[in-house]
């Protein structure tokens, strides 16, 4: 299985401030379809909870920290996400938990597909199954 990566983008800075640029097939390792922002996320709850079968996804914190509980179907890992310079790859078929947000968190995910309700699995058993499936 491909596995989660920590993505380091480079700041472009000057005497008035910082720019990071990220392309498609170049700093991000997909074709981006679709881009969404989770922001507002009260401190002690818990996003996410899915898997997916298709999607690929890049989470950059461009504002505040949050961790992410990723599982593999065998092993947990934890990654913390608080610098708007980096970015975390996230294969697909990989069960994701976002938590610990900081009240000014503003979470960027940029994603391979389009949204699609059927590729999300919910179920933490039923993504087990699948992961194992596919071994
Ligand atoms: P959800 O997947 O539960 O968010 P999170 O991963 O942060 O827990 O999605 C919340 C709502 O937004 C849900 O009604 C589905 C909708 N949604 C879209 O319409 N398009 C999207 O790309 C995403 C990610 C969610």
């Amino acid at each position: 299985m491909q596995n989660y990566e920590l993505l380091n983008f480079k700041i472009n800075g000057n005497a008035t401030g910082k720019l990071v640029a990220i392309e498609a097939l170049n700093q991000i390792p997909f074709e981006i379809k679709r881009i969404f922002y989770i922001y507002g996320v009260k401190g002690d709850a818990i996003r996410g909870r899915h898997s997916n079968r298709n999607s690929e996804f890049v989470m950059i914190n461009v504002k505040g920290s949050a961790d992410i509980r990723l599982h593999d179907g065998n092993k947990e890992h934890i990654v913390n996400l608080s610098k708007p310079n980096e970015g975390l790859y996230i294969p697909k078929l990989m069960w994701k938990d976002m938590y610990n947000f900081s009240d000014d968190c503003v979470m960027l995910v940029l994603s391979s597909e389009v949204y699609d309700e059927n590729e999300y699995i919910r179920d933490f058993d039923e993504f087990l199954k699948e992961v194992s499936k596919n071994e």
